[in-house]
């Protein structure tokens, strides 16, 4: 791998990041782990390191990947260590029983690696319909085996280090196996969840592992290990990710699955045998002096979050700062995007996405003209971009707690961008003896097949990849230098998520921290969203007076964001979940 200069020099070089009033503390140190409830805010401050950094959900994943970097891994490496240290510490949002997205920038080329679920191949358009023909209530069809696709983690993370990877596999993975043996303590997160949590403790293997005996959930603090998930990493790491999809862990994937007393699924071993990778180009588009890079199709993540910014780019949003009509230019432009999305974007391999003709700058011009200053749109049509069309879609949304998201700098200015998900909070709710928990990723189709008679682009079809929001994102500056890593959880709410920490970084140049935990706001094409118990609840009257319908709804963001400075990295970890960025 070709070694790049160190960039935050070359930056300061080039006197492109002067103006930029972001604050690196003089010394490099963790954000100090604090404890936080489900829905509470911890105040943190950003963390800054001269060489390399983390941004993660969890404070113990975050530190075996800094562990990995000071040994001279690479970025990749150190997502290896990251994500597998969270399948463990926040088992409710990410795993290898679930999929992921990746991004990769190597100094000269954005690679992205697509590790998606797949649908079973026996799976056909009416999974989630009920006997009476009508779409199936949400958790009706999330719990069991009916809602888990084939994961595609595992995968993704050995074609990574393959393609990227500095120190032996088996090295990347040992800190996780090394966690499950010894165990670590259960954090207040991870144990209000699971207070809240109705469906988990149905599963035996579930609920012998998280649970009490009288069925309360493990105390903060508890000491959990976990031997199965150590054993079935150290198969992982003796014999590759072969060893996940055939023998006896892939067995035992399809027994839980089909073994699911009232919702059982069909996935085969066949179905695991052949799962894939895929390597996609990364989907990058202008945004000022900046490039924008993030996942196409399936994921509908940097589509719409470039159309988004394409919107915003007609205004001086650094004019504007955060207030009502910042928020009324970022709900309008949500909208369109939001619109097309719903129409246009499945799995490519299924329906052909017009991604060229979505981001066609002429066609962006013309969508932004839509917007009235003044004036809310309601709702907005789906355009008609230029070349290819596709079919119809319906929607489901979850925007729970079942992602997260981890940004990786390295000290060669390799950057990994990756957002990872078992879907809902504990996935199907269904846990392999293996010591996983099982995604519920096939509930992000559509449940609705045909819509107003045409086929729904998005509709379940055996084999094919549901599409997803998730919009991991790693943005150059003007000389195609690395400027910034973002991403973050929340189901559809992401796209507005990662769009907002974009204006936050790059027009208003906020520390990442703050940006992280600035209020949410945004539209999905239905009512304009402010985030519940924050400033932006007083910008309700001013929205309103422009015709918004307005909803004040909790916006459980989880951004984790790292730039480059002229004195080194500084990172932000999203004060609504226990994460921290830290580097050395
Ligand atoms: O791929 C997607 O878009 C969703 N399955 C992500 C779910 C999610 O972010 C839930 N969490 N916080």
């Amino acid at each position: 791998m070709k070694v790049q200069g160190i960039l935050w020099r070359s930056l300061v070089g080039l006197g492109f990041l002067s103006a930029a009033p972001l604050v690196a503390p003089a010394f490099s140190q963790p954000a100090a782990p604090a404890p936080e409830a489900p829905t509470g805010r911890t105040a943190k401050s950003a963390g800054s390191a001269t060489q390399d950094m983390v941004a993660a959900a969890n404070p113990l994943a975050a530190q075996a990947g800094r562990e990995i970097l000071a040994a001279g891994g690479s970025a990749v490496d150190a997502a290896v260590a990251v994500q597998l240290v969270l399948n463990l510490v926040e088992p409710q949002s990410s795993g290898i029983g679930g999929g992921a997205f990746l991004v990769f920038w190597d100094g000269t080329t954005m690679t992205t690696l697509d590790g998606r679920e797949k649908a079973p191949a026996a799976a056909t358009p009416e999974r989630f319909l009920g006997p009476d023909g009508k779409p199936m209530k949400f958790y009706d069809a999330v719990v069991g085996g009916r809602s888990v696709g084939v994961p595609g983690t595992v995968r993704l993370l050995e074609t990574a280090h393959r393609n990227w990877g500095k120190l032996p596999w088996k090295d990347v993975i040992e800190p996780a196996a090394r966690l499950a043996e010894n165990g670590f303590a259960i954090s207040p997160r991870l144990n209000g969840l699971l207070t809240q949590e109705k469906y988990l403790q149905n599963d035996p293997v579930a609920r012998a592992y998280f649970y009490e005996a009288d069925g309360t959930p493990k105390a903060v603090g508890t000491i959990l290990r976990n031997p199965a998930f150590a054993r079935t990493l150290r198969t992982i790491a003796e014999k590759g990710a072969d060893a996940f999809y055939t023998g006896e862990i892939a067995q035992d994937i399809v027994a839980t699955v089909t073994g699911h007393a009232t919702n059982p699924g069909d996935m085969t071993l066949d179905d695991l045998a052949n799962y894939k990778v895929e390597e996609r180009a990364a989907l990058c588009g202008p945004y000022r002096s900046y490039k924008i890079c993030g996942m196409g199709p399936p994921s509908s993540g940097q589509v719409a979050v470039q159309q988004i910014m394409a919107t915003l780019e007609t205004q001086d949003m650094a004019a504007l700062k955060l207030g009502p009509e910042a928020a009324h230019w970022m709900a309008e432009a949500g909208r369109l995007a939001f619109a097309d999305r719903a129409l246009y974007i499945a799995d490519p391999a299924f329906v052909s996405v017009p991604v060229k003709g979505l981001t066609d700058p002429g066609y962006l011009k013309s969508r932004a003209a839509l917007v009235d200053p003044n004036r809310s749109m309601g709702k907005a049509q789906p355009g008609d971009p230029p070349f290819q069309k596709t079919f119809r879609w319906g929607a489901s949304e979850g925007i729970e707690f079942g992602t997260s998201h981890i940004s990786i700098v390295d000290r060669n200015g390799n950057a990994v961008s990756m957002t990872t998900t078992i879907e809902d909070g504990f996935g199907a709710r269904i846990m392999t003896r293996s010591g996983f928990l099982l995604n519920n990723e096939l509930t992000d189709f559509s449940f609705t097949p045909v819509e107003d008679g045409k086929p729904v682009a998005n509709r379940v079809e055996g084999g094919k990849r549901p599409r997803s929001s998730m919009a991991p994102t790693i943005v150059l500056d003007g000389n195609d230098k690395l400027y910034a890593v973002v991403g973050s959880p929340g189901g559809s709410l992401i796209i507005n998520y990662v769009a907002k920490a974009l204006v936050g970084l790059l027009d208003w140049k906020l520390d990442p921290q703050v940006v992280a935990d600035l209020p949410n706001f945004g539209s999905r094409n239905g009512p304009t969203e402010l985030e519940a118990g924050t400033e932006a609840e007083a910008w309700k009257p001013a929205l309103e007076a422009k015709g918004h319908e307005v909803r004040l709804i909790p916006q459980t963001s989880g951004i984790h964001a790292i730039v480059v400075t002229p004195s080194g990295l500084v990172g932000g970890a999203d004060s609504r979940r226990e994460g921290v960025a830290i580097g050395n």
